[in-house]
This record gives C-alpha cells, sequence and structure tokens, in this order.
C-alpha cells in the first residue's frame, strides 16, 4: 500500500514511529520558518510539518502545495507542542522528510469545508468536491450504517433479498411514469417502476413468503425538500400475515435502528386512525413532536350573526401558547402568511387571552366576551396564549390550519431535530374521489384490500370503505405506507372495475397479476420505507439531497453530468422517434 496509515489515525502513542501518509492538502499555512500543512483522507486529517532549519528544501517544496494536491508523506510522529484537543490526532504532528506529489490539483472553485462559500448549484455540479466535505460524507456514512442495520434485522427474521426488472410496464403508482423506448420493439416502451409492487406481490404467488429489496424507485413528479426523480425504498412483502404482523415487524426494525445508530429507544409506536388524524391535525401524516390539536369550532358558531362563520363548512382553531402578546405586526403578518396561495386562507381570526384574564379578538364586534370566554375554554386555552382561528371549506380549511399549526410550531421552537416520535397511521380510506377527472383512484394502490367489515359499502358508497393499509409517519414525514394486498381474482377484478378500467384494460395492464391469482396466491402484505427520507429524518435535515450521492435539483437535473440532455439524431432513428 502507498499509505501505512490513514490519516485519523496517529495518537500519541506512535510518537518516535515513522509512518507514511497519504491525502488531499486541506490547508496549508507558511510561517517563514516552518510550513504546516494538514493532510486529509477519508479517516480525518493530520498535520504535516516542515522546518526550514532541518530541511530547507523540502520546506520550500512545501510552500508550493497548493489546496487539493494529493500528496505522500513519510516522517516521524511527535509530540505537538501546541495541541488541537478538537481532533482525534490533534496531540500529534508529522515530522516530513520526504514529500511527493501524487498528483495536482486545479484550485477548487469552493473550499472544502463544513461551512463551505459554495452555492448549491455549484457543489452539485463538483459533486466530487462536495463530497471530500465531513459533513456530506458522514451524512453518507450514517446511510451506509442505517442500511447495514436494516439488511441485519430483515435477514435475521428470514427475508430474503431478490432483485426486481427495472425495464418493466408502468405500474400505477399515481405518478407518471419515466418511459424507455425499445429499439427492438419499435413503437414500445418501457417503464422505470415507481415501486417494485407487482413483482413482490408474484415472489408471494411464487412461495418466497419473505421479500425485500433496497431498490431505487422512479417517479416522474414535481420535486420537493423530501422528494427526487430516483429514491431508494426499502421494499418488503410477506405472506401468510396480518396487518398487525407487519406493524410490529417494521416498528422492531425502525426501533432496531434507533438503538443501534441514535441509541434511542423509541417505545412502543402509537397507532391513529385516518379519520382521527384528519379531524385532530388535518393531516394523513401528523407532526406529533407537539401538541397545538384542533379545535372544531363549526358547531358553536352556527348562526353566530358573523358571516365568515356562519357561510363556513368548517370554523377550526389552534392555541398557541404563551402567545397573547403578540403584537399587531405580528398578528398582520400571520394573516399575511395564510392569506399567500400556498396557504390559501381566507384570513384570519385571532382571539387574546391576556394573562389578565381578558379577552380580545379580531371579531370584538360580533362576540361577547362571555362568547369569546366559551370558546377559549372550548380549545382548552389558559390566560396568556393566542387562539388562531380559520373558517371556509372544509378540507381546504383544515389543510391551510394543518400548515399553520406547523409554522407555529416552528416558531415555538416546539419541533426539535433530536426529538423522534413516531406514529402508525392506519384505516386509510380505500378511495379517493379525483374532482377533475369525476371518478375514483385508488388511495394507496389498486392492489390494496377493503376491509371485510366495510365491503358491503363498495356499490352504495364507495367513498367511505376503509381500506387495510397504513403509514408510519415520523416527525411529521411520511416515512413509509404499505398494506394487506387483494389475493382474490375476482375481488381484484372488482376493484380496477370501481377505478374505471374496461376489462380490456385490466387484463392488458394487469393480465399476468391476475392470471397469477389464479394459481393459488397466499393471503399477503407489505410496506415500503423511503430510505432516503429516513436517512434525513435520522440526520435531522430536511432536504433528502443531503443523503444521496449524486442527487438530482430542483429540475429534476444532474448538474455534474448534466443530465437529461439530448441525443444524437441517429440514436432517435434507431429508435423510431422524432422530434419535432
Ligand atoms: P408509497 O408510494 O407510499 O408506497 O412509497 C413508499 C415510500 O417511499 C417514499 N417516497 C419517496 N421518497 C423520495 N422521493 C419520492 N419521490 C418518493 N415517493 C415516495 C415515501 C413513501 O412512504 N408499493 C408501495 C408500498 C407498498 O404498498 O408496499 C409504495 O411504493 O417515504
Amino acid at each position: 500500500m502507498l499509505r501505512t496509515h490513514q490519516c485519523g489515525e496517529l495518537r500519541l502513542a506512535h510518537a518516535g514511529e515513522t509512518v507514511t501518509l497519504t491525502g488531499w492538502l486541506a490547508k496549508s499555512r507558511d510561517l517563514g520558518g516552518m510550513t504546516f500543512i494538514d493532510l486529509r483522507d477519508r479517516y480525518g486529517i493530520t498535520q504535516l510539518v516542515f522546518n526550514m532549519d532541518d530541511n530547507a528544501t523540502l520546506c520550500q517544496e512545501a510552500r508550493k502545495m497548493g489546496r487539493e494536491f494529493v500528496l505522500r508523506a513519510t516522517g516521524i510522529v511527535r509530540e505537538r507542542s501546541a495541541k488541537n484537543l478538537n481532533i482525534p490526532t490533534g496531540e500529534v504532528e508529522i515530522q516530513v522528510t520526504e514529500l511527493e506529489v501524487l498528483n495536482a490539483s486545479k484550485t477548487p472553485p469552493f473550499t472544502i469545508e463544513d461551512d463551505t462559500d459554495g452555492g448549491d448549484d455549484l457543489r452539485m455540479k463538483y459533486r466530487y468536491l462536495d463530497l471530500r466535505r465531513n459533513v456530506v460524507r458522514a451524512n453518507l456514512e450514517m446511510r451506509h450504517r442505517l442500511s447495514g442495520s436494516i439488511r441485519r434485522y430483515l435477514d435475521a427474521q428470514q427475508f430474503i433479498e431478490v432483485e426486481t426488472p427495472v425495464l418493466i410496464k408502468s405500474t400505477p403508482e399515481g405518478a407518471r411514469d419515466f418511459i424507455v423506448p425499445s429499439r427492438m420493439n419499435p413503437g414500445e416502451f418501457y417503464a422505470l417502476p415507481q415501486s417494485p409492487q407487482t413483482f413482490k406481490q408474484i415472489l408471494m404467488v411464487a412461495g418466497f413468503d419473505r421479500y425485500y429489496q433496497v431498490v431505487k424507485c422512479f417517479r416522474d413528479e414535481d420535486l420537493r425538500a423530501d422528494r427526487q426523480p430516483e429514491f431508494t425504498q426499502i421494499d418488503c412483502e410477506l405472506s401468510f400475515i396480518t396487518q398487525e404482523d407487519i406493524l410490529n415487524i417494521f416498528e422492531g426494525l425502525v426501533r432496531n435502528l434507533f438503538v443501534e445508530v441514535k441509541n434511542l429507544d423509541l417505545k412502543d409506536f402509537p397507532r391513529m386512525t385516518y379519520a382521527e388524524a384528519m379531524e385532530r391535525y388535518g393531516s394523513d401524516k401528523p407532526d406529533t413532536r407537539f401538541g397545538m390539536e384542533f379545535c372544531n369550532f363549526t358547531a358553536s358558531t352556527r348562526n353566530c350573526g358573523f358571516v365568515v362563520f356562519d357561510q363556513a363548512e368548517f370554523v377550526g382553531g389552534i392555541v398557541a401558547e404563551g402567545c397573547s402578546e403578540y403584537t399587531r405586526k405580528q398578528v398582520d403578518e400571520l394573516t399575511d402568511w395564510v392569506k399567500r396561495p400556498q396557504i390559501g386562507a381566507g384570513g384570519l381570526i385571532y382571539i387574546r387571552y391576556a394573562a389578565d384574564g381578558s379577552l380580545k379578538s379580531s371579531v370584538d364586534k360580533f362576540f361577547t366576551p362571555d362568547q369569546l370566554k366559551a370558546f377559549a375554554d372550548q380549545a382548552n386555552a389558559k390566560p396568556g396564549d393566542l387562539i388562531l382561528i380559520l373558517a371556509g371549506v372544509e378540507t381546504k380549511t383544515r389543510k391551510a390550519l394543518n400548515e399553520l399549526r406547523l409554522e407555529m410550531g416552528n416558531r415555538l421552537g416546539l419541533r426539535p431535530r433530536d426529538k423522534f416520535s413516531p406514529l402508525w397511521v392506519v384505516d386509510f380510506p380505500l378511495l379517493e374521489w379525483d374532482e377533475e377527472n369525476g371518478r375514483y383512484h385508488a388511495m394507496h394502490h389498486p392492489f390494496t384490500s377493503p376491509k371485510t367489515e366495510d365491503f358491503h359499502l363498495i356499490d352504495t358508497d364507495p367513498g367511505n370503505v376503509r381500506a387495510n393499509a397504513y403509514d408510519l409517519v415520523i416527525n411529521g414525514v411520511e416515512i413509509g405506507g404499505g398494506s394487506i394486498r387483494i389475493h382474490d381474482r375476482a375481488l381484484q377484478k372488482q376493484m380496477f372495475t370501481l377505478l374505471g378500467f374496461s376489462d380490456e384494460e385490466a387484463q392488458n395492464q394487469f393480465g399476468f397479476l391476475m392470471n397469477a391469482f389464479e394459481y393459488g396466491a397466499p393471503p399477503h402484505g407489505g410496506i415500503a420505507l423511503g430510505f432516503d427520507r429516513l436517512c434525513s429524518i435520522f440526520g435531522g435535515v430536511d432536504s433528502i439531497r443531503d443523503f444521496i450521492a449524486f442527487p438530482k435539483n430542483n429540475s429534476g437535473r444532474d448538474m455534474m453530468i448534466d443530465a437529461p440532455s439530448q441525443v444524437n439524431q441517429a440514436q432517435l432513428q434507431e429508435l423510431g422517434i422524432q422530434i419535432k
């Protein structure tokens, strides 16, 4: 090997040894008589020292080395006089006797330090330099530890990893597919999998019993901090199990992960039905690190004479504890915040419950102090609190109030990154009404089974049929989702009909699955965890990009390789594709 030790390895105990290190020049300082170089590799930083008095030529040579030069240095480990106890190697330095340049480097376009001066685009373009930064590398090291722990857990539970194809036929998971033209089948296309859903079900029919895969999935959807066009799932499927079994096994997996990686026991995960989550938080992925639950004022404001309340389908509020002293300016600013198009509320009504017990509101004209007190009592507000109320169309208003709750949670510091609040959300509706197209969609996917006790509603009131579907939520982020599947051909066919597929379309798209169901499909179900999201929760960061080695930007571009890109005419011709 070119080195005897790594740059994070040497300690006082090595003093006197002759060693050879290799790495990148992170920083150099020239103090006239002496030159210092911080040499960096994946494992740490070691200080090299060159002394004019000992070896003037070598010292002058060292001064010429630029940032990010790749060096190989041999020398003697010495105790440092000025120790740096902030780094593990800070008690020693290498008195260099030989220096070799393994490769020169251009000056990097940004500083390779924890607090870099490089903007997002620049760092993505030179991602290999960005990845040299400790913080970025540490994220990927953590990702590696998490996947190792997950694999060990699943292995111990007799799951086997099976790879499924990447060139497939589209699976309807709700997003757009990325499609790939087939040269050998002109005019025909593969789709990249949005998930291996149908394959894992087929593996159950094949008797694999417990499958998992750490797998890339592809979805052509609008990007956000927690969404990438290609992302990784921990995808799992099991046979002969109930929903309860699945929740327990995967709660075990996540708890084990927190113990192994964070030394934290999260205790039993609470559960909440979808209906309850929507009622209490206006969201199917509530952040339960803090309370501030919705108070439903709809019934108590009926025919109150205040037209905004009277006309509203829903009137709901939250209590911002200790905020009664918010200035007019602060309240106005919050009002502007809820009125932004992204939130979409018509306005914000407030009731101040002052510390002295007096009540004042933005709707004093319409309510007596006693009525305001009744609202405050209903909301469990205390003197010193501020009640914030939104009114309007139910779904929209609940959504806006959810956003306001999260924003107030941020402002009041109620969402600390080192607190972890997991939650199972269960009993999702089977179907979701699509206003635009005037039809139902499967809320999870078309293979999800309805609850037996709701099945009688399937023709008369399909919107109220609940599914055997569940999501794992941590700190308000949907970490995973799954369901017990339909394993009966007739029921699957009925589902497709309900979702508006003609027999021919169903046969064309899913004939293979329905055929498989005719050969002894076992009862089965599964779940997929969003691995990038899981990593970002562990890292206490909102953006999953920080945990992906080569992520895409918000326009879906890879800035380093500059993709997507045009292809040449000959390639297109071969594929039978014409671009106007
Ligand atoms: P679902 O569509 O809920 O379920 O996806 C599972 C989990 O994958 C993560 N996820 C994403 N992460 C990053 N970027 C994206 N664009 C993205 N989209 C989804 C989320 C989500 O909870 N086949 C089913 C699973 C099953 O039923 O077993 C499925 O894919 O964390």
